[in-house]
């Protein structure tokens, strides 16, 4: 039976898969991600771990049962497994049975917290792998404002119109962002980097009215890398201003898009309950945009990229690409970005 991880997404990569606040000391939760139900837990030491949500006596979700801190509970026969899988207890055994427990493990998936977000490997090899994107400068501590969404779209859907520089004033029209009319040329210049590419430091627009809460003159880079992270650094003076943005595929159709942000001045956070519905805005612009997409795509209509306003989409796809082929073919992945300046309207 083909291992559900395949189901049309990138293997051997970590994927964002739930904000660390989400998951408390001795509690477990349940998320659907990378077509799987998944089991997400914190022990009362503080280690996360993640299982397949799956007993592997008898099928049941082990979501159901019970968790102490230590070890989860089946709510069927009362086996018992600890954080690494390993079964502990199967109480239906009587004494002089030689069944050892400790060959069964309920099916686990690495498990890593950084910067306060749990992230999970599809794959065979963690240590192998790309390590897990961080946002610099920030330190290993949990964002100062964060939020998760659910987008009807496909991964690639989502990736793509996250990226996509071209929708911004029309899909993000507001007063406190920019108006249509405010519309014009740029060129950005890019660079290839880790699995991806950057749009390298630069003034942001001044039509960006968002920006200058921060004040000063911020600049701005913005890194983009599979399987679908965006970070953007923002410099001004000495204050940092670093955002995640890392979409995960629930299914074949739809994802989760979890945004995060951190600054280095504690006084901006006087403006939390300020930025927290911009940030809610905003998402939610895209989210429902893509959701009318879903009902055109639906039909499965031919589809273009234009350049230069679509080439980053057509970068991510060449990156997928070379990604999928370079895991296929056991050999170092060559990252098909060439350095080059885009010019687009937005
Ligand atoms: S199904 Fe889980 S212990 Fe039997
Ligand atoms: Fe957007």
């Amino acid at each position: 039976m083909a291992d559900s991880l395949d189901a049309g997404w990138l293997r051997d990569l970590w994927y964002l898969a739930v904000p660390g606040s989400e998951v408390g000391r001795g509690r477990m939760t349940v998320r659907t991600l990378l077509g799987q139900r998944l089991l997400f837990g914190r022990t009362t030491e503080g280690e996360v771990f993640c299982f397949k949500d799956v007993c592997p006596h008898r099928g049941i979700p082990l979501s159901f049962g019970r968790f102490d801190g230590r070890e989860v509970e089946c709510c069927y026969h009362g086996w018992r497994f600890g954080a690494d899988g390993r079964c502990t207890a199967i109480p239906a055994l009587v004494e002089g049975q030689a069944f050892e427990p400790g060959r069964i493990k309920a099916k686990t998936l690495p498990a890593r917290e950084v910067q306060g977000n749990i992230w999970i490997f599809a794959g065979s090899d963690p240590a192998a792998a790309p390590p897990i994107p961080v946002v610099p400068d920030v330190g290993d501590r949990r964002a100062d404002l964060s939020e998760t969404m659910p987008f009807d779209s496909g991964m690639d859907h989502a990736v793509v119109g996250l990226m996509d520089p071209a929708h911004g004033p029309f899909v993000h029209r507001s007063w406190w962002w920019r108006s249509a009319k405010s519309i014009h040329e740029k060129a950005k210049h890019f660079v290839p980097s880790d699995l991806g590419f950057t749009m390298a430091r630069h003034r942001p627009s001044s039509n960006s009215r968002a920006y200058r809460i921060i004040g000063g003159a911020p600049e701005t880079e913005i890194a983009f890398r599979l399987p679908g992270v965006r970070i953007e650094h923002i410099r001004t003076g000495k204050v940092v201003v670093g955002a995640l943005t890392a979409v995960t595929p629930v299914d074949a159709k739809t994802t989760r898009i979890h945004h995060a942000i951190w600054w280095t001045r504690p006084w901006l956070s006087l403006f939390k309950p300020f930025f927290r519905p911009f940030m809610h805005k905003f998402l939610s612009q895209d989210r429902d945009i893509m959701a009318m997409q879903a009902i055109g795509l639906a039909d499965d209509p031919p589809l273009m990229l234009i350049d230069d306003a679509d080439t980053q989409a057509k970068w991510y796809y060449r990156l997928k690409k070379e990604w999928a082929a370079s895991r296929a073919e056991n050999r170092p992945f060559d990252n098909p970005v060439k350095e080059r300046t885009l010019r687009w309207r937005s």
